[in-house]
């Protein structure tokens, strides 16, 4: 896409800008002409950069900069804004509704083989059409989103569309927009190409998929039950910027329709190359030529075992002539092409018998459904229960015990109900009755109005204190090491806590009461308890574990804050005015700080010395993100984090492309270290790392230690 000149002279350029920035944003017309078309080439270089290659040249800060700089020239001279202009991403508009576009080819589907056999079938019919010996085929992995159209006309893009039936596709171009790797511009006039229209998949990572259902079990919506439902629910979303806030992101995989004809690839694989060139994400460098169907069958074997490994959900391989010339004799079946065909893995999915429901409580006293199945093999993995989330999710599925269920796993996530099989019902099925009760401190359980869960609403209910003892410990909250669940039950039912402000007060002695605890363990989860009294405001609100409160709620709130007796006094006003939090979130924290019981433990909390207020944020490492590997000769990890945190920095257990430095200690771990290496992201040694901090602190008063710094 850049070649090595091309990229040093951009960053060049980039620099010129970023210095510039003080004068450009008062220029006058004539110069801000100029200005923003410099800036929307290196802000496109940058977003390659980051989104395509994962190897970011500045820093988060910069590239703000210089985006910024852009929109308000944009702002001041409204006349000079273009479609492709990277501002043009982040669209605020509501559509309402989408408009039908015909496609210019139609979206057909692709046929299935299931088996080898059934792959040696497809290329034996293929080699009888054709009249080849031996076919070359290109293999891809079949990546399971939701599948778009998108349309450039004189290299910009014009349209992006859903399949819909096939003929006619939604017009969701605002939504496509927002999607970082789709370009919104591509100089497809380079091949001599005026107007092209290019297949692709909106997709989900494993990763981020995980996540958004945890957010939604959060705020009581249904989970999505896989990335393919999650992808295309937020493409269909009728809010662009609500798009751009899920992290999507688009493959493409075959070019479609091209004027003038003549300016085709001839073959699949060159067609591929051009997009990847292009700056299209692509299946490019996963996509293999093979000759003949014997390779394709052993690349499909090596796919299908990287296949968990992978970020994306893929569902199986497609193989595809690679030649574009024999195309036209092999044609079409009324329903998929004859010159490709999808390779399907195993499935994720599998039928089991319901064989009764336990209900349990979570941290805020929501009880859930949970089946237990007969246990059935799903991609590998055993499968024996599933979340059946609530009472909602029960009648509208019709749900029964004895009943067959489909059950679906997907995107190393929990399993989940797809639906149940009717047709196998026998007419001894039960209705599934929900207790009145809580399971676990017998105390009548309420559902609000508003609400779809039953609630256990008695704050010291056992299952509760515990789950919120584990969650207070949680490597996101407080990353108390030692306290998992079973410690966590031990000490409830020990009686030496109650509730979070309780562990502060435990020494080693009390500890060594717990079952399997010899003096160093006592000592060590001593130390941890200790230690986190330092955690950052925001991890002590995200520990307390309000409801609908997460670590994004958690750090939004502690920009408005100094000290955490600050979110006692604030109005329900003022919490609805932060960004990001609506009224459900702002009512549970307001009547998290009613409860007289809550702030006991605050108080407790302050009394042992466990930091409550706000850190100075502003410090010389702002924007900087650390992680580390392997052992630090100067203090431990958890004193290195407190010291980034303390200067304003962040700390992170790990690499993303977000990382500044990932700072290698002795005896350092693979993972991290080959992750950098891919991300681009810096290195540093020990030293290297005190040299940056250690023109900002005493050292010594942190580690206690004389000498540890030159
Ligand atoms: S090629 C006419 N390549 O699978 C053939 N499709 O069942 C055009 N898909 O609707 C499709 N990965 O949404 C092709 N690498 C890939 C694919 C792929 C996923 C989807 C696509 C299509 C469906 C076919």
């Amino acid at each position: 896409m850049y070649s090595a000149e091309k990229e040093r002279e951009l960053i060049e350029l980039t620099r010129r800008l970023l210095k510039d920035i003080p004068r450009i944003k008062t220029s006058d017309y004539n110069s801000a002409l100029k200005y923003v078309d410099l800036l929307r080439k290196v802000i496109r270089y940058h977003d390659y950069k980051y989104y395509i290659q994962n190897s970011p040249v500045i820093s988060d800060y910069e590239y703000d900069q210089l985006f910024r700089t852009l929109r308000d020239l944009e702002k001041k001279y409204p006349s000079l804004i273009t479609p492709d202009s990277p501002t043009q991403r982040v669209a605020s508009e509501i559509t309402g509704f989408f408009a039908t576009v015909n496609h210019y080819a139609p979206m057909l589907s692709l046929d299935n083989a299931y088996t080898q056999e059934e792959l040696r079938d497809f290329d034996r019919r293929v080699r009888e059409l054709t009249g080849l010996n031996r076919v070359q085929y290109s293999v891809e992995p079949k990546y399971d989103g939701a599948g778009i159209a998108l349309v450039y006309k004189k290299d910009i893009l014009i349209r992006g569309a859903t399949r819909g039936d096939g003929e006619t596709g939604e017009d969701i171009t605002a939504n496509l927009r927002t999607i970082r790797t789709i370009p919104l511009r591509a100089e497809f006039s380079r091949y001599g190409i005026d107007l092209i229209e290019i297949r692709g998949e909106v997709l989900i990572s494993k990763e981020e998929f995980k996540k958004m259902n945890e957010d939604r079990l959060e705020e009581g919506l249904p989970p999505f039950a896989n990335p393919r439902n999650a992808a295309a629910g937020s493409v269909r979303l009728q809010n662009p910027a609500e798009v751009a806030k899920r992290k999507l992101s688009a493959v493409v995989y075959q070019v479609s329709y091209v004027e003038p004809q003549s300016a085709y690839p001839p073959t699949h694989y060159e067609a591929i190359k051009m997009l990847h060139l292009l700056g299209f994400s692509t299946p490019f460098p996963d996509m293999k030529l093979c000759e003949g169907i014997e390779e394709v069958i052993s690349y499909c074997k090596e796919w299908e075992e990287k296949r968990e490994r992978y970020p994306y959900e893929i569902d199986g391989m497609v193989v595809k002539v690679n030649r574009r010339e024999y195309y036209t004799v092999l044609g079409f079946t009324s329903h998929h092409p004859r010159w490709a065909i999808a390779f399907k893995f195993k499935p994720k999915q599998a039928t089991t018998k319901l064989i009764g429901v336990v209900f349990q409580v979570g941290r805020v006293g929501t009880v859930t459904p949970v089946g237990k199945l007969e246990p059935v093999q799903i991609g590998g993995v055993t499968v024996s229960s599933v979340s059946l989330f609530n009472e909602d999710f029960i009648k509208e599925k019709d749900i029964r015990i004895g009943d067959t269920l489909l059950i679906e796993r997907a995107g190393e996530v929990i399993p989940y109900v797809v639906e149940v099989v009717k047709e196998a019902r026998k007419g001894e099925e039960k209705p599934i009755k929900f207790p009145e009760n809580c399971p676990s401190c017998g105390s009548q359980l309420v559902k609000l109005p508003t609400e779809v869960a039953w609630r256990c609403i008695n704050i010291a209910c056992p299952a509760q204190v515990i789950l919120r003892l584990i969650h207070w410990g949680s490597r996101e909250a407080m990353d108390i090491r030692g306290l998992g669940e079973a410690t966590a039950k031990a000490l409830y039912e020990k009686d030496l806590v109650k509730d979070v402000g309780d562990l502060y007060y435990l020494k080693p002695t009390d500890l060594v009461k717990l079952p399997g605890f010899a003096e160093k363990a006592a000592f060590n989860l001593y130390s941890s308890i200790q230690e986190s009294k330092k955690r950052s405001l925001e991890r002590v609100i995200y520990g307390l574990g309000i409801r609908y409160v997460g670590l994004t709620t958690a750090k939004k709130l502690v920009e408005k804050i100094k000290s955490i007796w600050d979110l006692e006094k604030i109005s329900l006003e003022e919490l609805i005015s932060l960004e990001g939090i609506g009224i459900t979130v702002a009512k549970s924290i307001k009547e998290f700080f009613l409860r007289k019981e809550n702030l006991e433990v605050i108080k407790k909390l302050e009394k042992a010395g466990v930091n409550l207020k706000k850190e100075k944020k502003e410090g010389p490492l702002k924007g900087m993100v650390f992680v580390f590997t392997g052992s630090l000769n100067c203090c431990s990890r958890e004193q290195a984090a407190g010291i980034v945190e303390s200067l304003g920095g962040i700390f992170s257990n790990s690499v993303t492309s977000k990382t500044t430095y990932l700072v290698v200690g002795k005896d350092p771990g693979r993972t991290k270290l080959s992750k950098a290496k891919r991300l681009g992201i810096k290195t540093i040694s020990e030293e290297e790392f005190l040299e940056i901090i250690g023109k900002h602190t005493d050292l010594k008063s942190i580690t206690g230690k004389e000498g540890v710094l030159f």
